[in-house]
C-alpha cells in the first residue's frame, strides 16, 4: 500500500455542482473554482432553469461572480419539467454551453415541486436527447410515500430507471449521487452509455453519522447517506477504475438557518475541502493511485471535454476547517466544520 506525502494530479471537474444564485452565489462558486477546472451545475434554482436561454444568462451571472482572470468553466444544465419540449433539447445542445437535462421526480429534493410528474410522456423528448446526444442527469429516487426514505433509490432503478434504459437504448444517462450497493451493481452492469456520480461525502460516511450522539443536520442530504454496507460498495465502485463512476460532489450549501430549521434542507456543503475528502476516501482505501482519473479523467470522458490542461497538488497533513465561511448575507456551515481534513491545499 502506497502512502505518499503528496498528490499531484489534472485539475479536477466536479460533475454534479449547486451553486445557487444571487449574493450566495459569489461564495460557492468561488469555492468550487478554486479547485476545479469545469463543473456541471444543477438546475434547481426559484424559478428552475427550463431553457438554453435561461441557462445562458445564469452562466453568465456565475462567470461574472468569480474573480478576473478565472479559467473555471461551468457546464450548464436545463431543468427536465412535464412541459419540456424536443425543440429545446436541440437548441440546448448547438448551445455547446448545457451538459444535460436534470430528471428530478417531483418532490424527490429540493426544489424539485416543479419536477417530473409523468417521466412516460415525455418519451420524443428524451428521444430527441439520444438523437443529439444530450445526457440525461437522473436524480434517481420515487416518490412514493409507501417506499421507505432509505430505499426510494433502489426502488427508482426497478420501476423507472431499467424501464427508461430499455425505451431509449442509446439515451447517456448519469444516475447521480448514486449511494446504494444496489445502484452500484445497476450501473456497473447497465448497458453503455450509462454512468454515475459519487460525492464524496456518500463514500466517507454512512448513516449513523447522521445520528451521533445527537441529530446533525448539516448531514442530512438527499439521498440520505445509506448503510455501511452501501458505502462500502461505493468505495469500491469510485476505486475500480471503471469509467463509469466519476466525481461529482454534489455540493449543495443552503444558508445555516435553512438547514437548523424545523423542517431543514438537504444538502452537504463540501466545495471549499472537496478534492481533499476525495483523497481520504482513497487513501483510506489503499488507493490514492486511482484518484487522478476519477477525479479528473472520466467525467472529461463521458461529456467530451479536452483533457484537463494544468495541474494541482495536495500535501498530506491536518488542515482545520472553519466552523462558518460567508454565504451571501449569511452564513454557510461547510462540511467537517471545526474539525480537520487530513490533506493540505497546495494548488
Ligand atoms: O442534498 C441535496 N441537496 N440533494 C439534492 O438532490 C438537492 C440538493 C440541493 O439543491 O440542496
Ligand atoms: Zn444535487
Amino acid at each position: 500500500m502506497n502512502a505518499p506525502h503528496t498528490l499531484r494530479l489534472p485539475r479536477p471537474d466536479d460533475a454534479h455542482v449547486h451553486l445557487r444564485d444571487g449574493a450566495a452565489m459569489a461564495h460557492a462558486a468561488a469555492a468550487t473554482a478554486a479547485q476545479f477546472g469545469r463543473a456541471v451545475v444543477m438546475p434547481n434554482l426559484r424559478p428552475p432553469i427550463r431553457t438554453t436561454a435561461e441557462a445562458l444568462d445564469y452562466r453568465a451571472r456565475i462567470v461574472g461572480a468569480l474573480p478576473p482572470g478565472h479559467a473555471f468553466e461551468p457546464w450548464m444544465t436545463l431543468y427536465l419539467t412535464d412541459d419540456s419540449d424536443p425543440a429545446e433539447m436541440i437548441r440546448a445542445k448547438a448551445s455547446a454551453c448545457v451538459a444535460g437535462v436534470k430528471l428530478y421526480p417531483a418532490g424527490a429534493t429540493t426544489h424539485s415541486d416543479a419536477g417530473v410528474r409523468g417521466l412516460r410522456a415525455l418519451d420524443d423528448v428524451l428521444a430527441a436527447m439520444a438523437e443529439v446526444e444530450l445526457p440525461l442527469l437522473v436524480h434517481g429516487e420515487v416518490v412514493d410515500p409507501d417506499v421507505d426514505v432509505f430505499d426510494r433509490e433502489v426502488a427508482f432503478l426497478g420501476r423507472e430507471l431499467g424501464p427508461l434504459l430499455a425505451r431509449h437504448p442509446r439515451l447517456r444517462v448519469v444516475l447521480e449521487h448514486v449511494t446504494s450497493e444496489a445502484g452500484v451493481r445497476f450501473v456497473e452492469q447497465a448497458r453503455p452509455g450509462v454512468a454515475a456520480t459519487l460525492t464524496a461525502h456518500h463514500l466517507l460516511l454512512d448513516r449513523n453519522a447522521m445520528f451521533q450522539g445527537g441529530l446533525r443536520p448539516h448531514l442530512y442530504c438527499l439521498p440520505l447517506l445509506k448503510r455501511s454496507s452501501d458505502r462500502r460498495a461505493l468505495v469500491a465502485a469510485a476505486v475500480s477504475g471503471s469509467p463509469r463512476f466519476f466525481l461529482g460532489t454534489d455540493s449543495a450549501p443552503h444558508a445555516e438557518g435553512a438547514k437548523l430549521a424545523a423542517c431543514g434542507c438537504a444538502g452537504c456543503y463540501t466545495a471549499p475541502v472537496a478534492l481533499q475528502l476525495y483523497a481520504e476516501a482513497f487513501d483510506a482505501a489503499g488507493a490514492l493511485d486511482r484518484l487522478p482519473d476519477f477525479a479528473s479523467r472520466f467525467a472529461a470522458e463521458f461529456y467530451g471535454w479536452l483533457p484537463s490542461r494544468d495541474e494541482v497538488v495536495l500535501e498530506r497533513g491536518a488542515t482545520p476547517v472553519p466552523e462558518q465561511l460567508p454565504f451571501g448575507d449569511s452564513l454557510v456551515v461547510p462540511f467537517r466544520a471545526g474539525g480537520e481534513v487530513g490533506w493540505r491545499w497546495i494548488g
